[in-house]
């Protein structure tokens, strides 16, 4: 497709959020890492003004668009992704053209492990050193949002580009997402003789289907009724009083549950730095269960699937359990001894077979580079 050989590999990795759920359409904390599974991106500058796409993933070939006719709404399908970036990118004024962009994925789909936003952020990272723009790689994460938000149409947070774009291995990333200050936090878990396990449960999600943009609808609705920007202006001290104040609504008991998700996870994630800062990561397990709690039962975003995942991994001898991301299906991670994975993940896998549930997809996380370009040249044959 590029005529030759291409002028680079740029990876960027899916993720798992270990704790602070959705927190980032409040403006709140986050505590994801990079997933060691990547979207690859073969990319060429090109100088007729022409973006030229295609996946090895994706059946339907090549998809062939005019840069200068790029707008939201005129791409349909995975290739709305990558198109929205370069979109984004010329936007914003940066002065990108066209290009062509193979790629090749082994982040799941539709997993909850921001196959979408690995996408973006590898054709930003592409487009970002074929152009020479010289860009942060926060400002690589904003504009992969903006692609996804105004061009694909998913109103998510910035949780999974930053992800994607700013996680360093062997660390979690610590993120405010108002700010977007962040930290990067060593998480050695096999020095504490610990695993996280992910588990897919294969129930497909999709953010675009409504029930995400309701609940950020209903977040920023409880903002304005108790009078400050977002949810990340109601302090934990200050929980009890502003349930007070919404109960009065008429759809009060459904804003009070999800405020009390938004404050009480942010609130889990200050406490969960905490326990990681003074080395003391076992610690953390109750407080990951507490959050899959209120996602189920105040944000009500979880399923049956990821229930279980959860009861049965905290009941065959995880430290905690609790879905991961967006939720409505995808995945859920555990933090287990490492003495006890094998039996936790014959436990779960069990369980799903007794529920009649799609078999899961359990694998371990170790937390990996974000978007980088691979060290190779393509032009040398191997
Ligand atoms: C999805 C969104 C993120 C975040 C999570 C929930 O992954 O893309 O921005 O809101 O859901 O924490």
């Amino acid at each position: 497709m590029h005529g030759g050989p291409p002028a680079g590999v740029w990876a960027a990795p899916g993720r798992v959020n270990l704790i602070g759920e959705h927190t980032d359409t409040s403006e709140g904390l986050v505590l994801p890492l990079a997933l060691p599974h990547t979207t690859l991106a073969a990319a060429s500058a090109r100088g007729d003004g022409l973006l030229r796409l295609d996946s090895a993933d994706a059946p339907g070939g090549v998809v062939e668009l005019r840069v200068a006719d790029l707008a939201p709404g005129a791409v349909a399908g995975w290739a709305a992704y990558p198109a929205g970036v370069l979109w984004a990118m010329r936007a914003a004024g940066l002065p990108v053209g066209g290009a062509s962009l193979h790629f090749t994925s082994v982040v799941p789909t539709g997993a909850g492990l921001s196959s979408s936003a690995a996408l973006e952020v590898a054709t930003a990272s592409a487009l970002n050193d074929l152009y020479g723009l010289g860009l942060a790689a926060e400002r690589i994460a904003g504009l992969a949002q903006r692609a996804e938000n105004d061009f694909v149409g998913v109103p998510c947070g910035i949780m999974d580009q930053m992800a994607s774009a700013c996680c360093t291995a062997g660390h979690a990333l610590y993120l405010d997402t108002r700010s977007l200050a962040h930290r990067h936090v060593p998480l050695d878990l096999a020095a504490h003789g610990l695993r996280l396990l992910v588990i897919d449960t294969r129930v497909t999600h999709a953010l675009g289907d409504g029930a995400y943009a309701n609940r950020r609808a209903a977040c920023e609705r409880a903002a304005r009724e108790l009078g400050v920007p977002t949810l990340r202006d109601v302090p934990y001290a200050a929980l009890e009083s502003a349930l007070t104040t919404l109960a009065a609504l008429a759809d009060g008991p459904a804003l009070c549950r999800r405020v009390r998700h938004v404050v009480t996870e942010n609130h889990r994630v200050d406490e969960v730095i905490a326990l990681l800062d003074a080395g003391a990561v076992r610690a953390i397990g109750p407080l990951l269960t507490a959050g899959h709690a209120s996602l189920r039962d105040d944000f009500e975003v979880s399923c049956p699937e990821l229930d279980l995942a959860v009861t049965t991994a905290n009941a065959s001898g995880a430290l905690g359990a609790r879905m991961t991301g967006g939720g409505f299906g995808g995945s859920a991670i555990s933090l287990v001894p490492e003495a006890a994975a094998d039996a936790i993940t014959t436990a779960v896998t069990e369980a799903f077979a007794a529920a009649a549930h799609l078999p899961p997809r359990i694998f371990s996380a170790t937390p990996a580079p974000g978007a980088h370009r691979l060290p190779i040249d393509p032009a040398t044959p191997a």
